[in-house]
């Protein structure tokens, strides 16, 4: 029969071990997202787990979520974590970022609770706008630092006002371990309208002295681009790394979001769009590579040229991505930014982790912008109402990719043009940024290949609208025995999920897979997301 592509995959070049940290989430005190998303109260009619929402801790745990970063985003920057511990009836109430009064109800305490029921790491993102490098040393120390023991009716020193003491008092003895550890966020915008160099200085002096507990070395990550903004990185490594004693960074963070519209931030409907403008999304959503490779580069050099010492030793930390659209779909006016999401939604999904899984030496953790009721959700809740969106499945067909080792895979597929394509494009991660170029065309056939021992994995997403992809997909110096696997496909790409149609998208099996000659044929349908468990002789 006719063959209309190609995958041509390659064991013998390794890229490196996929960190199962991209598959990482993010959730901030905004909108639904916290309260009613997350945080639902102990005394509620709701399902939940010491006051968090049962279905939230179940789907996170599905998709065996590695890491989780909170308070925000822009929340992070005006926020006091002290506000948010001791008895929650003491607690008071702030203006928080999002134009939202914060009950404070949910805290430093609610959150670690949350990450150990999901069985996640903690990622805390520090203040770094409105308090001074203090509140960051003792929120490490806060969280770090072990409990000595609290005597009660004995002669030994007490040292009730230390901050593991609180801590302990607050109803957590055992330290909290938090290594990783953001800097500030998106310093260029909301959180201080910093040049790079006037953030160089403020991370230099955030970072010179950190209280250090040795299970606990910090990894700590400096704020980064605005999409591709490439001279934000060369600029930052250049102040930063044109001093060598003051390098205590472990990852630059990256922010891109992909807007609904090619030329307005946040715009778009999420629900209602046309052919062109679901290519055009596919295709600026796949601009992700560009921007890696790009800030690699940047990162490399601005390195050599200070330091000659080749690449840096600094990974990416991508801790903002999805699809943003304008309003329109939210659950309700103080559900802010709780957008739909679709078929289309997934399918930028399967593209952003291929693209991660290929670039497996550089990108160590990612984080979807934002579990719940926001951006680019797995999930959307309202009261006693939840729904999974078409976003969570992909997340779980693509579990087998982490901690195996990424290999090459060559795709060969006709492109399909951007009708879009002659429309500025609004590239940055945020509206603070330029256009860049406009993009022309979109991969025909995208997709990531890993291996563990005899166990090959292999993702692909055909984001054709009608055009299914019969490929031949090939092994160098093995032969397939059989491959079986998972397929999340809609004929209509506006197919989405809702609480009254939980299961309108769900995926499904692909049975057994017989090899030909050692070579797989397989049909990719149009507007699918695949993942291949691949058996080799
Ligand atoms: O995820 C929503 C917001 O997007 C975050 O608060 C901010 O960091 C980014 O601009």
């Amino acid at each position: 029969g006719q063959v209309d592509a190609h995958i041509d995959i390659n064991p013998a070049e390794p890229i490196a071990t996929i960190s199962p940290e991209i598959y990482s989430h993010f959730i901030e005190h905004l909108g639904g997202v916290i309260y009613d998303g997350v945080w639902v109260g102990e005394n509620s009619k709701i399902a939940n787990v010491d006051g968090i929402r049962k279905d939230f801790i179940d789907t996170m745990k599905a998709v065996q979520v590695p890491v989780l970063r909170w308070p925000g985003g822009c929340f992070a920057d005006s926020y006091d974590w002290r506000d948010g511990i001791g008895p929650r009836d003491k607690r008071p109430a702030r203006a928080g970022f999002w134009k939202q009064q914060d009950s404070n109800q949910y805290g430093l305490h609610e959150f670690m609770r949350t990450c150990r029921a999901i069985g996640c790491k903690p990622y805390l993102a520090a203040n770094l706008r409105t308090q001074p490098a203090r509140d960051f040393y003792q929120e490490i120390e806060y969280c770090n630092a072990p409990a000595g023991d609290i005597p009660s009716n004995s002669a030994a020193p007490a040292m009730p006002d230390a901050l593991a003491s609180q801590r302990a008092a607050n109803g957590d003895r055992e330290p909290f371990n938090v290594d990783l550890w953001g800097v500030g966020n998106e310093s260029w915008g909301c959180g201080g309208n910093l040049t790079p160099e006037e953030y160089a200085a403020e991370f230099r002096r955030f970072t010179a002295w950190t209280p250090s507990y040795s299970e606990v070395p910090l990894r700590l990550v400096a704020v980064g681009p605005n999409g591709d903004d490439v001279d934000w990185t060369s600029r930052l490594f250049k102040a930063l790394y044109g001093n060598p004693e003051r390098r205590h960074l472990w990852g630059l963070s990256i922010h891109y979001y992909t807007s609904g519209s090619p030329t307005k931030f946040a715009a778009g409907d999420a629900l209602a769009f046309n052919d062109a403008e679901f290519y055009d999304l596919l295709t600026r959503g796949s601009l992700m590579d560009k921007v890696i490779t790009d800030h690699w580069t940047a990162m490399g050099s601005a390195v050599s040229s200070s330091l000659s010492k080749g690449q840096p030793t600094v990974k990416f930390v991508v801790d903002e991505w999805g699809a943003w659209y304008g309003k329109g779909t939210e659950l309700a006016p103080e559900y802010n930014l709780s957008q739909q999401s679709t078929m289309r939604d997934a399918l930028l999904t399967g593209i952003t982790f291929d693209i991660f899984q290929r670039h497996a030496d550089k990108v160590a953790v990612a984080a979807v912008a934002q579990s719940i009721n926001c951006i680019h959700s797995l999930m959307l809740a309202q009261g006693d109402k939840f729904c999974v969106t078409p976003t969570f499945h992909v997340f779980q067909m693509y579990l087998p990719h982490r901690g195996a080792q990424s290999i090459r895979a060559e795709f060969t597929a006709p492109s399909i043009p951007n009708p879009m394509g002659d429309t500025a494009s609004q590239v940055g991660g945020n509206s603070y940024i330029g256009q860049l170029p406009p993009v022309k065309s979109l991969a025909g056939l995208s997709g990531s290949s890993s291996i563990k021992g005899k166990a090959l994995t292999l993702t692909v997403v055909n984001p054709h609208l009608t055009r299914p992809m019969t490929t031949e997909i090939a092994v160098r110096g093995a032969r397939v025995a059989s491959a079986k696997g998972t397929v999340l496909a809609e004929k209509d790409v506006h197919a989405h999920n809702d609480f009254a149609h939980p299961d309108a998208v769900k995926p499904s099996t692909i049975a057994t897979l017989n090899p030909s000659g050692g070579k797989l044929t397989h049909t990719f349908p149009p507007a699918s997301v695949t993942s291949l468990e691949i058996t080799l002789m």
